[in-house]
């Protein structure tokens, strides 16, 4: 069965973006986003924040990272921690994301993430042999959530070639009020600029792969009721604001690569060999 008529197929590779409203039903976003609150309440403060005060903050806070690809980890907001580490508000809205493996350890985002037209939009879009390689959950919590800055998700999920497909979907209403996200059309058609990595002494790297700006010029807002799937192009320029309303507004991606395209060892997120990548 088809998914993708021809109209969004030619809207893809002129803009790199899609925005498939009602895409998934309200009743499965329903599910996740409870999970999620589940994720939020059992997070235990106390513990969890020591993590990020100590003498050695940025190695441990490197190490955590570093170390989510397949697990499933908590990551403050930026303002959420005072600067004795004391948390300034409630912790369901001090998280900025959870990941990096939800989708292969929470039956729950299981499902959600393998609902078949899900795989099949991947299929028409030209990956002949999927593997589902990060999910998280931004919660862009009302007043303090953080601004995304503009980037390409290539850069952080690089494969040699380019294959990375993002897939976005609103678990509760984006608007430009609450930081939704934005995107220039056509921008994919430009170079990737940069590419994140493991440093050879420990912690992470950027590589200038070319020099040419990332222009934000023409950037369009990708407002995005409850079941909104929002597809992206691994190059694609894309960015969202800071959430300073009291609106939640809480999404859930996912990313795809072919895994007939080389994934380097030097590549930030790694999998342990229990956790092979799995399709759809
Ligand atoms: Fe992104």
């Amino acid at each position: 069965m088809t998914v993708l008529d021809a109209g969004r197929l030619a809207a893809w590779h002129r803009d790199g973006f899609l925005v498939l409203p009602d895409f998934v039903s309200r009743e499965s976003c329903a599910r996740v986003l409870d999970a999620t609150h589940r994720y939020l309440d059992g997070i235990d403060a106390d513990t969890h924040r020591s993590v990020f005060t100590t003498e050695e903050q940025t190695r441990t806070s490197d190490d955590y990272f570093l170390g989510s690809g397949d697990t499933v980890r908590f990551f403050w907001e930026d303002e959420a921690l005072d600067d004795t580490g004391r948390l300034t508000r409630p912790v369901r809205h001090a998280v900025n994301k959870i990941g990096h493996a939800l989708h292969d350890l929470d039956p729950d985002f299981d499902a959600f993430s393998r609902q078949p037209p899900v795989g099949t939009v991947v299929e028409e879009l030209g990956i002949a042999s999927p593997g589902l390689l990060q999910s998280m959950v931004i919660c862009k919590p009302p007043g303090i959530g953080g601004e995304v800055t503009p980037h390409q998700d290539a850069t952080f999920l690089w494969t040699d070639p380019v294959t990375v497909i993002g897939l976005w979907f609103a678990l509760e209403d984006a608007t430009v009020d609450n930081g939704c996200l934005w995107a220039v059309p056509g921008g994919h058609r430009g170079p990737l600029r940069q590419r994140f990595r493991r440093a050879d002494g420990g912690g992470t790297a950027f590589d200038l792969l070319d020099p040419t700006p990332l222009s934000t010029d023409g950037a369009v807002p990708l407002e995005a009721g409850v079941g909104t799937m929002v597809v992206l192009h691994g190059r694609s320029p894309h960015f969202s604001a800071a959430n300073r309303s009291t609106a939640s507004r809480i999404a859930y991606s996912l990313h795809v690569i072919d895994t007939n395209a080389h994934y380097p060892a030097d590549n930030w997120l790694q999998r342990g060999p229990a956790m092979p990548l799995r399709g759809f």
